[in-house]
């Protein structure tokens, strides 16, 4: 067998785990176990699922439960909402490990349009700021990058124009991230007709043209982290008549990263980057001593829903032959997952502390 990499903290800065209102979907306990089978240390939860994490008693009870349930390490992000709860955030802040803002359409219809109240969200928040914005939006939330100084993480980029936008901002020196996440770089429109309810998410699928674009800009070095968006939902929801927006990614996005380096469209110094160290200078956090994941890389395997943790029990990426297996996960020096279960019991993840 070939040498395992050693992967220091792997964390993925962009999920929507289910629980509470929506156990129905997953549960904590079930989705930190597919972060572990991914092979992450650490994932952080966007506020959007309900109850949504914009009050300090949402948060309250998000926190309670994680703690409960968890078997990886955690964060939570704070939602900023329309109608204003920044009175909240100096008594938020540091339980949480960012602000989420959205500015276009997504679940839950928590998008804010109005420029003053997204300014005074930016005027409020003093760490780092995570925002959806799209297209021609993109330009509006650089004003206030621009004008407030707070490091802002652009979420999930999915097209040829939004990256030139940041790349230029980049360029600018402004203080910005960006995400990208594996179904913007290897799933198109044209997939579509085969992968039907399962490849709606948001933001949409876009062209060829724009994951060309995508891949470019990754192995330029442009993207700071690849975040998968896990976004479970039945099977059932997804093949209704009005199937709901989000896919599955915590157990995909390492080996998918692996098929990019088997395939030579990045690094191994740049897959690094991408899972660990991006987020960690984003979010100033360290991975707690002996906090690691062996993956062998050259180890290929088909993605089946069958061997799915997640409790959505599918993948628009089955069928796909990817490359990385993770063989171990290390958590503060002890073992949580072997390549087949995980070892630690819930409660055992603990809260990420961000800088
Ligand atoms: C997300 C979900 O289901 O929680 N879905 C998605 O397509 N990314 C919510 C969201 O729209 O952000
Ligand atoms: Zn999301």
């Amino acid at each position: 067998m070939s040498q395992p990499v050693k992967l220091m903290g792997m964390v993925d800065p962009h999920v929507h785990l289910r629980d509470m209102e929506w156990a129905h979907k997953a549960t904590f306990a079930s989705e930190t176990a597919a972060a572990l089978a991914g092979g992450y240390w650490a994932v952080f939860d966007m506020p959007n699922t309900p109850p949504n994490t914009f009050t300090r008693a949402a948060l309250d009870q998000k926190l309670a439960t994680f703690q409960a349930g968890a078997v990886c390490d955690w964060g939570v992000y704070f939602g900023a909402s329309r109608q204003g709860n920044w009175a909240e955030y100096p008594q938020v802040m540091a339980d949480t490990c960012g602000l989420k803002m959205y500015n276009n359409p997504t679940t839950g219809n928590l998008f804010i349009t109005d420029p003053s109240i997204r300014e005074q969200h930016y005027q409020a928040w003093h760490g780092v700021i995570a925002v959806h914005a799209e297209e021609d939006v993109i330009p509006t939330v650089l004003e206030l990058v621009r004008k407030y100084r707070r490091w802002t993480h652009f979420c999930h980029i999915s097209s040829a124009a939004e990256m030139a936008y940041l790349i230029e901002a980049k360029r600018e020196g402004l203080p910005i991230s960006i995400g990208v996440t594996p179904h913007h770089l290897y799933l198109s429109q044209d997939d579509l007709p085969q992968l039907g309810s399962r490849g709606l998410m948001k933001p949409e699928l876009k062209t060829p043209a724009d994951c060309r674009a995508l891949w470019q800009a990754v192995s330029d070095g442009w993207v700071d982290v690849i975040e998968s968006d896990h976004a479970p939902h039945t099977l059932t929801e997804k093949m209704s008549d009005r199937p709901p927006y989000g896919v599955p990614g915590l157990e995909t996005t390492l080996p998918l990263m692996g098929l990019a380096l088997h395939e030579g469209r990045i690094s191994l110094v740049q897959v690094v980057a991408l899972l660990t160290t991006g987020s960690q200078r984003i979010f100033k956090i360290t991975p707690p001593p002996d906090t690691y994941t062996l993956v062998d890389f050259d180890d290929s395997y088909i993605i089946e829903s069958q061997n799915l943790r997640t409790a959505c029990g599918w993948s628009p990426f089955e069928d796909w032959r990817v490359y990385g297996r993770v063989l171990e996960v290390w958590i503060r020096g002890q073992k949580v997952f072997d390549g087949e279960r995980v070892l630690v019991s819930n409660g055992f993840g603990q809260r990420v502390i961000c800088g």
